[in-house]
């Protein structure tokens, strides 16, 4: 065995441990090193080569407040040097604090907490919340969604290239259409369409057993990963009036969407919505340490008084987590975050629509606040995508990889690697209009290298 306290460190070193050792997420095992990233500030980063570069998708849109705040650092380090973490079944200090915080921000009467490790486990614990309240098994989800990478989160990732791999598990699951505008499943269009898509809920929730069978819904309020699809305003009301009627839950998963990526606190508060239970990660501590957590409204918090929570995890309220939590919260408020989501993802909007009519690659541009898509295809009048489905599993490179690859040699990274046809922008919320022309600037020349695979 090779001196722990030693191991040889150098660039050639640390390149070949990641080429052998390291599994990489989502990807066929890479024969060379990807880059490595050795600092960040705000919403910059750079990497070993010395290069400084403009993080134009919060990495993968979870550093809401910016890199490095020292806000938060200080937080963690005094958090770290009273108590890092201690056994669930007792309390901590930040854990109860994060717990009214949560009901606090969070819209309605959804009051209770799990506390867990990141979007995941929040959706683990989401699914298990719904069968153990309703006694029900079977699950609503929506093609083109990810709601995470284990066995039953997979599962619920309807359309999701990654899912194809996954053996199902944990949960009954029957898949139903988003409401994709742009690639209409029932050929329509909107508003003549009267939400066809919501209706097909209504009569699948039917046809699958209604009440007496089905436990719930689970949907990203605004599709992160699979495509920036933002509903039209009377979705998620019309969905919550169903579900009502029906008797099940409807799960919002806010990993991506919530903590005022938006432009407002959760994307469901766009539509006065409050879901029955509501996920969170990535922006709950902006990725300086990992947390996610499952809040429940009153009355599915309160019946697990008499009923036993069947659900658990070494590290459910983690000090140290719940301390990082504490410190950016707060953050959102006191920097005028959300508000300033708001506004520059107008403009953000604005200066991708300039790019959809420069590029013949740019079929549909859609977003809201800090979230803005630009979905690529090989002809604007077809609208036939640029790649198929099935590209994300496929070994070598891609249109969108291509752009992806383009944009890392001009200095930035965007959501280019995800399993939709979109290439997403999401910078942290921090960032100016200055630094959004720079990054608008960037994609433009990117783009070009799509526009060559356009024709007829
Ligand atoms: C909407 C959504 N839900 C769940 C997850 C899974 O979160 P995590 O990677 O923290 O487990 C993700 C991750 O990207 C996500 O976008």
């Amino acid at each position: 065995m090779i001196d722990l306290r030693n191991i040889p460190s150098d660039k050639e070193d640390l390149d070949s441990y990641e080429v052998e050792h390291n599994f990489q997420s989502w990807s066929y095992q890479p024969a060379q090193s990807p880059l490595r990233v050795v600092s960040a500030k705000g919403v910059r980063f750079t990497t070993d080569d010395g290069r400084e570069r403009l993080d134009f998708s919060s990495c993968f849109v979870n550093h809401n407040i910016g890199h490095q705040d020292p806000r938060v650092i200080d937080a963690i380090t005094e958090q770290a040097r009273t108590l890092c973490a201690f056994a669930p079944s007792l309390s901590n200090k930040p854990r109860a604090l994060l717990a009214k915080m949560l009901a606090e921000v969070t819209p309605g009467d959804l009051s209770r907490a799990f506390i867990s490790l990141g979007g995941t486990e929040a959706n683990e614990a989401a699914v298990k919340i719904c069968h153990q309240f309703t006694g029900r098994r079977k699950m609503l989800t929506r093609y083109r969604s990810y709601h995470g990478g284990t066995a039953t989160s997979m599962s619920l990732s309807a359309g999701d290239a990654r899912g194809w791999f996954q053996v199902m598990g944990g949960t009954e699951m029957i898949s139903v259409p988003q409401p994709y505008c742009y690639r209409c499943m029932f050929g329509q269009k909107y508003p003549e369409c009267d939400l066809q898509c919501v209706k097909y809920i209504d009569e699948v929730i039917e046809l699958e057993g209604g009440s007496e069978k089905v436990a719930g819904i689970i949907c990203e309020p605004v599709t992160g990963a699979n495509g920036i699809i933002v509903p039209p305003s009377e979705y998620f009301p019309r969905l919550r009036e169903i579900c009502d009627k029906w008797e099940i839950l409807l799960i919002t998963d806010e990993v991506m969407s919530g903590f005022g990526r938006t432009g407002k606190w959760f994307a469901v508060d766009h539509w006065d919505v409050v879901p029955d239970i509501m996920t969170l990660a990535k922006g709950l501590t902006s990725a300086y340490v990992p947390l996610g957590a499952t809040v429940v409204r009153k009355h599915i918090g309160n019946r697990f008084k008499e009923q036993f929570f069947s659900h658990g995890a070494t590290y459910a309220g983690h000090a140290l987590a719940c301390a990082a939590a504490l410190a950016v919260i707060p953050i959102y408020q006191e920097d005028n975050l959300i508000e300033n989501s708001a506004k520059m993802g107008k403009y953000l909007l604005d200066k991708a629509l300039e790019l959809k009519d420069k590029h013949p690659c740019v079929g549909d541009v859609r977003g809201l606040g800090l979230f803005v898509g630009l979905e690529l295809v090989k002809n604007k009048k077809t609208r036939e995508p640029i790649m198929p489905l099935a590209a994300k599993i496929r070994q070598g490179m891609n249109p969108k990889l291509e752009v992806a690859k383009k944009l890392g040699e001009l200095g930035m990274m965007a959501m280019a690697a995800n399993p939709s046809n979109v290439i997403a922008m999401a910078p942290p919320l921090i960032v100016t209009k200055d630094e959004i022309d720079e990054g608008i600037g960037i994609m433009d020349q990117a783009l070009e290298v799509a526009d060559a695979h356009t024709g007829d």
